[in-house]
Order: structure tokens, then sequence, then C-alpha cells
């Protein structure tokens, strides 16, 4: 476990990124890109933590071939404290397994709402950013995190079904709670341009029937090494970092770097978990 102690009574790091990785249709890329985006992060300075929030199979730790033995559900039962839990990955990221104990966060006691807070906040001390690896899809769950998240990627395939549902996440998102800003990146392209089209073509009907504005993030390349990089367990940027993929993931991880929003209005992760916790349904 890379983290320092955690401090008792520690003010909050207002200054947290707090970025969720979503998507409508599952099976688009979320897992890997957030397990190698925050490796590019890392490596490049940033005290990076990965929330895995997704309840289903294919997690993070697996992708990263980490076995975590506790999860946010030993925190929130006192059996653990955060620092506990975490675990160390490859090129000194930090991974919160949360699979486990999101729907339980929805009935906690008061009192175990102001442990898990005091938590949190310590936490944030060593943190700079926090990627959140969502579910796909408009469950409460997953609308939660994007909610509470002050930055939303948006991951699509050129897939129409991905794009469709795509749109269709954005729109609950808006619709249910009044988000505007979102970034679109486009997965599993042939090219450039392909990848130009995907957003085009969302971005023009989303911001023609919604108020919202879909920023322009990037794209990936379809890429076998990805595929190779998954079945070896490793991050693809460390074992192939010059495969089309790779270089994508870093032009993307240079792109949130430099488009970091200017006023972040403080507060990126307590308002994060404080939103997530007092959510009244799961
Ligand atoms: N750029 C790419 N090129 C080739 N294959 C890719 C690429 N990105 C992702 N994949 C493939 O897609 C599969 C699904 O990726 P991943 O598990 O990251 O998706 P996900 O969106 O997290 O899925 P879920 O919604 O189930 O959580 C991976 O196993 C990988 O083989
Ligand atoms: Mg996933």
């Amino acid at each position: 476990m890379a983290m320092p102690a955690q401090k008792r009574d520690s003010v909050p790091n207002e200054d947290v990124r707090v970025i969720a990785i979503t998507s409508g249709k599952g099976g688009v890329g979320k897992t890997h890109i957030a397990a190698n985006l925050a490796c590019i992060l890392s490596e490049m300075g940033k005290r990076v933590l990965v929330l895995d929030a997704d309840a289903g199979l294919a997690n993070i730790d697996i992708i990263l071939g980490l076995k975590p033995k506790y999860n946010l559900h030993h925190v929130l039962t006192g059996e653990k404290t955060m620092s506990e839990v975490i675990v160390s990955g490859p090129a000194g990221i930090n991974i919160l397994p949360a699979a486990s104990g999101i729907q339980e966060m929805t009935n906690l006691s008061r009192g175990q709402k102001i442990t898990l807070l005091d938590e949190l906040n310590a936490l944030s001390e060593d943190i700079d950013l926090m990627l959140i690896d969502t579910a796909a899809g408009i469950a409460g769950n997953v609308m939660y995190f994007n909610m509470a998240a002050k930055e939303i990627v948006v991951v699509v395939s050129p897939e129409p079904t991905s794009m469709t549902d795509a749109y269709a996440l954005i729109k609950v998102l808006y619709k249910a709670y009044g988000e505007k800003r979102f970034m679109l990146l486009v997965n599993m392209v042939k090219n450039a341009d392909e990848a130009r089209r995907v957003y085009r073509r969302l971005s023009s009907t989303t911001e023609h029937f919604l108020d919202v504005f879909i920023d322009y993030l990037g794209y990936i390349p379809q890429d076998r090494s990805v595929r190779e990089a998954i079945l070896q367990q490793r991050p693809l940027v460390e074992i192939y970092p010059s495969s089309p993929a790779s270089r994508s993931l870093f032009s993307v991880a240079e792109k949130l770097c430099r488009e970091q929003p200017e006023s972040y209005g403080g507060g990126g992760l307590k308002f994060f978990w404080n939103a997530t916790i007092n959510r009244n349904h799961g």
C-alpha cells in the first residue's frame, strides 16, 4: 500500500480533480482506458486514485492482474480503514476497490457517514486526481457517480448502438441531474477521421436537442495490442508504449491535463463523496 498513513482531523484537499469515465453501452473500453490513463497521469507526477465503481466482472483489478483482499464494504463495516483497502498498482497508481459496498452506501447510519467522510478527507491529502471507472448504462448508481464527479468522460465506439446509448446517457444526466458539460472519447476507431465523424454526429444531435456542450477529448484506434495487454494483465502503455492505442492514450492524458477546468469550485472529492453518500436511492 503506497499511501502514507492517514492523518485524522485533516483538512480535505479541495483541489482533487474527480473525473468519471462512463458510457451508455457496455464493453466500449472504459476500464482499459481508466487503467492506462491512470498510469500515464501517475508517470506525469500526479497522485492518482482509481475508484472501481463497477459491480460487474471485468474489473480493473483483473485488467491489471491485482488481487485486492478487501473492498469498500470492509470500510463500511468498520473492519478495515481506507488505507488498508486501497491497493497499489503499476506506475504507482492506487486503486480503491468499491464494487462491493457501493449499494450499502445508501443505507449508512449518521455515524458511519461521518467516519467515511473523515477517512475520505484524509485520503484527499494524498491524491491529486481520482478517476472513476463506472458501470455502463443509466442505472441510478452510475448516474450518481457521474453527477457527483465534476468532469465526465463519455466513452463511445463507432457502433450505432453505442452512439444511441451515449445519447441516452447524456440526456438522462442533463434532464435529471442538470449536467451540461461532457467530454467525448471515441474508442476503437479506424482512424482520426472516423472519430471526428462520430464526435460531430453525436455532438450535433445532443447540442441540438439538449442544452449541453460536448468537448472532443480525442480518440483511440482499434489496436490488437490492447487485447494482448489485457491478456497479459499489464498496462498497455507500459508494455507497448509505442503502439497506436498507447500513443493516443498519451495525447488524451496530455489534453486532460492541458484543459483542466480553471476553477474547480473547490471540494472536488468532498463534493463527490457527499453527493454519493447522501443520495437517497441506489
Ligand atoms: N482500442 C481498442 N482496440 C482494440 N480492442 C479494444 C480497444 N479498447 C477496448 N478493447 C477491447 O474491448 C474490451 C472491453 O474493454 P473494457 O473492459 O475496458 O470495456 P468496458 O467499457 O470497461 O466494459 P464494461 O462496460 O463491461 O465495464 C477489452 O477486453 C478489449 O479487448
Ligand atoms: Mg469496465
